[in-house]
């Protein structure tokens, strides 16, 4: 279509439209996949509870700033920020940046997920569960690259075909299918001898466990999560209808994503704990490869039934990645497209081409790159070797981009275009009862909070104090 052509702006056909695919997008790996270790990591209850406090504070004021000002621009990220004079564009950019971190990674677990799915239908439970399954699959094997294209593929086919209606259709029976499977599993994960140790860690806050870097992880998971500080809900709040509610929207999508990452901890954490013998060792032992090394042994304890259960969890699990994907696919077309002008078609190939070149490259940090470790060579974290390019390009996205997008959201919204500007907004569709804790959040304690948390944790890790 010819540009003068175009269609006034696309928007939702309602508000639970727009609650679903917001929904879509942010109930994925992350839930999945990354909150259950992180949660595993960092203490158990005391990042549950952080966690929980960040996103009904922190995570409401980013999210109803953020679809307010989409809604108010009409644009996506960088339009929007820029509609209020061309220098505040510099936020825009440095958010669209983010997804293009996040997105090669996030196919390569893709691909591992489409792995685990496929091997439950041709292989024995009990081979996936042994320990050298996950090793040998992503460590030395070419495979890992095929599953990854695979996914990768399946991504861009969607994207360009425009399919995605019919897949957002298939998504409202998949998600309530998910969290149905989820409590199944975590209820049988329950039986098994120690879990219940393992659920009063992740149950009981310990206080103890408190420190800078698990709130900075925490925060980072709750952007991460609730698809923040990246444009997404940007260019979501353009597509929302003037008279639709915008607040009980933002509230629904956040019950729902933080309910079932909650869940995702049910179902790993105790059983991780239940496997291990104990939390400590847990604690130690938990990273990105948690989903594919618990699960698995929780499943073989389904006897005949281990495969039929590991399929269908792994499938649900693939869905709810394939959604978060295509919409994490779809923004880096979108800026593509808006930045080059040259078309939708070529602005996918672009994309496609950069997400297969630069999956390629976190994967080889699994193998021939092994060695490399950039948290510890340019960052001086953790022991040298630990770390790898995923590790790495999941730290600078959700670590540093999106804390630094984040404050300076705060700080544009709190103090240059000021709350009222969105408050009007909000309120022209509804009345807006968290009113004083957006405004209090936005401009004081948001910005104060991630400058106190971040120096602290830099100073922590560089040694200077001690937390
Ligand atoms: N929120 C998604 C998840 O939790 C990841 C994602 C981030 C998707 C940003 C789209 C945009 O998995």
């Amino acid at each position: 279509m010819a540009d003068s052509a175009k269609p006034a702006r696309a928007s939702w056909s309602g508000k639970w439209a727009f609650i679903l695919a917001a929904a879509a997008s942010a109930v994925g790996l992350g839930n999945m996949w990354r909150f259950p270790y992180l949660a595993a990591k960092y203490g158990g209850g005391a990042f549950l509870l952080v966690y929980i406090v960040l996103v009904v504070t922190f995570g409401f004021a980013l999210m109803m700033a953020e679809s307010a000002l989409g809604r108010k621009t009409g644009q996506s990220a960088i339009g929007a920020f820029s509609a209020f004079g061309k220098k505040f564009a510099i936020i825009g950019i440095l958010a669209s940046a983010v997804p293009f971190i996040i997105t090669p990674y996030y196919a390569l677990i893709g691909g591992w997920v489409t792995k685990y799915m496929a091997s439950y239908l041709v292989q024995p439970a009990s081979e996936i569960a042994d320990g050298a399954f996950f090793g040998g699959f992503i460590l030395q094997n070419a495979e890992s690259y095929v599953w990854m294209l695979l996914f990768i593929a399946a991504v861009v086919l969607i994207v360009a075909f425009g399919v995605k209606r019919g897949i957002e259709r298939v998504n409202k029976v998949l998600m309530p299918a998910l969290i149905v499977m989820s409590l199944a599993i975590s209820l049988f994960a329950l039986t098994l001898p120690g879990a219940l140790d393992g659920l009063a860690y992740y149950l009981v806050p310990d206080f103890s466990k408190f420190s800078a870097e698990l709130v900075v992880a925490a925060m980072g998971q709750m952007f991460f999560s609730l698809s923040l500080a990246m444009g997404i809900m940007i260019t979501y709040g353009s597509y929302f209808q003037k008279d639709q509610d915008l607040e009980h929207s933002v509230r629904r999508i956040e019950l729902f994503d933080t309910g079932i990452a909650i869940l995702a901890g049910l179902m790993i954490i105790p059983a991780a704990v239940a496997v291990s013998g104990s939390a400590e060792e847990v604690a130690t032992h938990a990273g990105p490869g948690l989903m594919f090394g618990v699960l698995p042994q929780v499943f073989t304890g389904f006897g005949f039934a281990a495969n039929a259960m590991g399929f269908l969890f792994f499938a649900l699990v693939f869905f709810a990645a394939l959604t978060s994907c295509i919409s994490l696919f779809e923004t880096l077309v979108s800026i593509v497209d808006d930045a080059t002008k040259k078309g939708r078609t070529f602005a996918i190939m672009v994309c496609a081409t950069f997400v297969v070149v630069m999956g390629i490259i976190v994967n080889l940090g699994y193998n021939e790159l092994l060695s490399v470790d950039l948290m510890y060579s340019l960052f001086g974290i953790g022991e040298a070797g630990n770390a790898q390019l995923l590790d790495f390009f999941d730290f600078l996205s959700n670590t540093i981009m999106m804390p630094l997008v984040a404050l300076l959201t705060c700080i544009f919204v709190g103090w240059i275009i000021k709350p009222k500007t969105l408050i009007a907004e909000v309120k022209q569709s509804s009345k807006f009862s968290g009113e004083k804790l957006f405004v209090v959040m936005i401009k004081y304690i948001a910005p104060v909070f991630v400058v106190v948390i971040l120096v602290a944790y830099v100073m922590n890790t560089a040694g200077i104090i001690a937390l």
